[in-house]
């Protein structure tokens, strides 16, 4: 069996050569995401703008500069957690990524999320946002952990539309201050339940010798 490295090398070997969608014509390089494998926050953009484009890599133009800075305000590099997009090419001129794209794309990210597990999962942007929660509106839901499956998901504004209107970029801001505290919720939680679950089968045992 593969191990957990191997799985995600495995993928962005497949995202590489991927072509299942119309984005691998025009695009330079795939951008398959990257970071700490253990990390317990990954950060899911939309798709690769001109400089991801040109050097493969996630969040390294303005938008990513930004995340960067976000990142330094909570305690983290971007080497502490893992960051990706729902878009593994970029989309022409970049635009809106299309339903069919997103859809071909589905499986590589399922599947990163699926190796990584992680604990919480920052949604950047409106189409991060809905690719977990369908029918999510960013301005009511950003700040708000939302459960998506066994995932939990904390949307916040895309940064890059933060660097062009004000007004979201506190909002982005105030709400990715907001992150350590989120983790700690949920890590919590986990924990309570997980006592529970351990008391239960105490309980189960006493019985089970007769007690
Ligand atoms: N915007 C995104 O959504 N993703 C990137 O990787 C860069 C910019």
């Amino acid at each position: 069996m593969l191990n957990k490295e191997e799985v995600l090398a495995q993928i962005e070997r497949n995202v590489k050569i991927c072509q299942k969608c119309r984005l691998c014509k025009e695009a330079t390089n795939a951008v398959p995401g990257e970071g700490n494998i253990n990390a317990k926050i990954v950060f899911i953009g939309e798709a690769p703008g001109e400089t991801e484009d040109k050097t493969g890599r996630p969040f390294v133009g303005r938008a990513g500069q930004l995340l960067e800075k976000a990142l330094s305000k909570i305690g983290y590099k971007r080497e502490d957690v893992w960051i990706g997009n729902i878009i593994k090419h970029r989309p022409p001129q970049n635009r809106d990524p299309l339903p069919d794209e997103i859809e071909m794309c589905k499986p590589y990210l399922e599947m990163q999320l699926e190796a990584i597990n992680p604990v919480l999962i920052v949604t950047l942007g409106r189409f991060s946002m809905n690719y977990f929660i369908p029918d999510g509106k960013i301005s009511r839901d950003r700040g708000n952990v939302i459960r998506s499956g066994k995932y939990h998901v904390y949307p916040v504004y895309h940064p890059a539309a933060a660097l062009r209107n004000p007004t979201m970029m506190q909002g982005f801001l105030d709400d990715f201050m907001g992150i350590p505290k989120v983790l700690v919720k949920i890590e919590n939680e986990r924990e309570n339940i997980k006592d529970t679950t351990d008391l239960t089968d105490q309980d189960d045992g006493q019985l089970g010798l007769g007690i």
